[in-house]
């Protein structure tokens, strides 16, 4: 059996609340604070977010990782760098997990020694507080995990795959099966 780690439901709780609480702790910004999204997996929080952000915000992304497969690698590789004027800026980095803290990290390290932001906080729909090989503070969080299973849905992908589920859930060897066929398929 799958296991179901946040139902649809509940995404949209934790969203509505976050977005309250990052509106309210922002809402005296000097310049209009930018939400950035960390693609791909983050896309689908993001989305959720906003939809309960009530004070001026800007947007944009950026694309990168150190994930390949299942495993983080630790090599940062970079796909989509931000378009916007952050100078002076209070930023808000969304991004779907927090686990070895090394994407996070580089980014932020890579913002303030290119872009000069007033300051930047994370928000993470999930932190996975006992998997980090680098220190990375995650300033809002959705949901923390003890444990550091390999979660999907929602944006979380297994081999670009599930990010249209509208849950995060584990999946078993049955889940993985039915999708290593679907890859398999492709190939053909
Ligand atoms: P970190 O650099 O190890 O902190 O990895 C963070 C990135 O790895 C996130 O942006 C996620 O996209 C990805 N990631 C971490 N854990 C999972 C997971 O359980 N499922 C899917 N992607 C994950
Ligand atoms: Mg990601």
């Amino acid at each position: 059996m799958k296991e179901l780690v946040l139902s649809k439901e509940e995404i949209e709780s934790i969203s509505a609340h976050l977005g309250e609480e990052i509106s309210s702790d922002l809402k005296n910004e000097e310049k209009t604070p930018l939400l950035l999204c960390v693609m791909k997996g983050a896309l689908n929080f993001m989305a959720e977010l906003l939809k309960n952000i009530d004070i001026p915000v800007l947007t944009d992304y950026v694309q990168l990782s150190s994930y390949s497969g299942v495993k983080s690698t630790g090599n940062i590789v970079w796909k989509h760098t931000l378009e916007s004027d952050i100078k002076g800026r209070t930023v808000i980095i969304v991004e779907d997990v927090v686990d070895t803290g090394i994407t996070i990290e580089a980014l932020k390290k890579y913002l303030n020694e290119n872009f000069a932001p007033k300051r930047i906080l994370v928000c993470s729909l999930f932190d996975k507080i006992n998997a980090r090989k680098v220190e990375a503070k995650v300033d809002y969080v959705g949901k923390t995990l003890a444990e550091s299973k390999f979660l999907i849905g929602f944006g979380l992908d297994y081999y670009e795959l599930e990010r249209n589920v509208n849950y995060v859930y584990v999946p078993d060897e049955s889940d993985l099966e039915k999708l290593d066929s679907i890859i398999e398929k492709d190939k053909r």
